[in-house]
C-alpha cells in the first residue's frame, strides 16, 4: 500500500490531493478569486493567498480521503515550471511536512503531470502516444514513450492557446480567465460568422499572438461602425474565435500524428476542458482512426491528482528530492 499526499502551487490554484495505490481518493482545488478584477494573475497576489490556503487545503485532502496523516509513504509536489513564489509556498509545505514525518519528497515537473493525468481513470493511453498539452502558459505537443520519457515535438512561438482565449475575452471586455465563458458563448453562435486567419507556421509549432492582433483590430473596426457590434454579435464573435483557435491546434495535431505514426492521441491542460475542442478532437478521431483520450474535467485544469499520479510513478521507481531542493520557474522535461 503506498499512499501520497500531493501539493500543486504553480499559478493560482492551490491543491492537495491523496493518492493510494494509484487511485485518487481526494483532489481539492482553492481556486484564487482575487486576480478577476485585475484581468489576469498577480504573482505576488497568488503567492500570498497559497500561504492562506495551503493548510486548510491539505487538511481536507486528507479528511476527504478518510486516511491517517501517519499512514502518509511519501509527499510529491510541483517543482516547476510556474510563478516562483507561488512554487516556493508548496516546495516548503511539501520540505516540511516531509521532514516532520520522516518520509520522502518527490519533485513533479508541472507540465509532465499534465501529460500523466491520463493516467488517473480508465481508459489509459497506450505507449508511444502524442498528448496536445494546453493551458495558459503553455501549448506544446509531447511524444510520450514512457511515463518519464517525454519529448516536446512542437510549441508555440509566443502567446499559449490560453493565453489566446484569455487576451481575446479581454478584448471583448469579459472578466479573467475568460476561456470559459468564450467556450459558454460560443455554444450558441455560428463558428464559421467571421473569418479569422490561421497563421502558416513551419513544422508542429503554433503561434498565437497574430490571431490576436487580427482579432483586435477586427473589434475595434467594427465597433467603430456600430457601437453595439459587441453586444449583438458576442455568441458569433466567440464561435468564430474559439473555431479559429481550435482549429490551428488540431491541424498540428494532425500533421504529427502522420509524422510519428502515432494513433494514440490525447489532450490536457485547462483548454482540454474547452467543449468545443473536445467535440472536434472525436470528429478529427473518427475522420483519422486515432482512439482519443481527455481526462476527467477536475484533472484538465490545475489539480494536484495529476501531481500525485505522477509522484506515485516516481516513488515506484525510488526517485526522490533532497531537502536542498528548489523550485524552478522554467523547467524543462
Ligand atoms: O492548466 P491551467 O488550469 O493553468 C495553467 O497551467 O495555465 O489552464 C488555465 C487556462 C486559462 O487560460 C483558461 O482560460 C483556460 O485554461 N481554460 C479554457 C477553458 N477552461 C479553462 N479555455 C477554453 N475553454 C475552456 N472551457
Ligand atoms: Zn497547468
Amino acid at each position: 500500500m503506498t499512499t501520497i499526499l500531493a501539493i500543486e502551487s504553480s499559478c493560482d490554484e492551490t491543491s492537495a490531493a491523496i493518492c493510494k495505490d494509484g487511485k485518487i481518493l481526494s483532489n481539492i482545488i482553492a481556486t484564487q478569486a482575487v486576480h478577476e478584477k485585475y484581468g489576469g494573475v498577480v504573482p505576488e497576489l497568488a503567492s500570498r493567498a497559497h500561504q492562506q490556503n495551503i493548510i486548510p487545503v491539505v487538511q481536507e485532502a486528507i479528511a476527504g480521503a478518510k486516511v491517517n496523516k501517519k499512514d502518509i509513504d511519501a509527499v510529491a509536489f510541483t517543482r516547476g515550471p510556474g510563478l516562483l513564489g507561488s512554487l516556493l509556498v508548496g516546495t516548503s509545505f511539501a520540505k516540511g511536512f516531509a521532514l516532520a514525518k520522516g518520509i520522502p519528497l518527490v519533485e513533479v515537473n508541472h507540465m509532465q503531470a499534465h501529460v500523466l493525468a491520463h493516467f488517473i481513470d480508465d481508459p489509459k493511453p497506450r505507449f508511444p502516444f502524442l498528448c496536445l498539452t494546453v493551458s495558459g502558459g503553455h501549448t506544446q505537443i509531447v511524444l510520450v514513450r514512457d511515463y518519464f520519457d517525454m519529448e516536446v515535438v512542437g510549441e508555440t512561438n509566443d502567446d499559449a492557446a490560453g493565453e489566446a482565449f484569455d487576451k481575446t475575452a479581454k478584448i471583448l471586455g469579459l472578466p479573467y480567465p475568460g476561456g470559459p465563458l468564450i467556450d459558454k458563448y460560443a455554444r450558441e453562435g455560428n463558428p464559421h460568422a467571421f473569418a479569422f486567419p490561421e497563421p502558416q507556421i513551419a513544422g508542429l509549432d503554433f503561434s498565437f499572438s497574430g490571431l490576436k492582433t487580427s482579432i483586435l483590430y477586427f473589434v475595434r473596426d467594427r465597433v467603430r461602425e456600430d457601437a453595439e457590434f459587441l453586444e449583438k454579435n458576442m455568441n458569433d464573435i466567440c464561435a468564430s474565435v474559439q473555431y479559429r483557435i481550435i482549429t490551428i491546434l488540431l491541424n498540428k495535431l494532425k500533421k504529427a500524428a502522420r509524422q510519428f505514426g502515432i494513433r494514440d492521441v490525447s489532450i490536457a491542460g485547462g483548454v482540454s476542458a474547452n467543449s468545443g475542442l473536445r467535440s472536434m478532437l472525436q470528429d478529427a478521431a473518427d475522420k483519422n482512426g486515432w482512439n482519443v483520450f481527455i481526462p476527467a474535467f477536475q484533472y484538465c485544469t490545475d489539480n494536484a491528482g495529476m501531481i500525485a499520479i505522477a509522484g506515485y510513478y516516481k516513488f515506484l521507481q525510488k526517485d526522490f528530492a533532497g531537502q536542498d531542493i528548489a523550485p524552478l520557474a522554467r523547467m524543462n522535461f
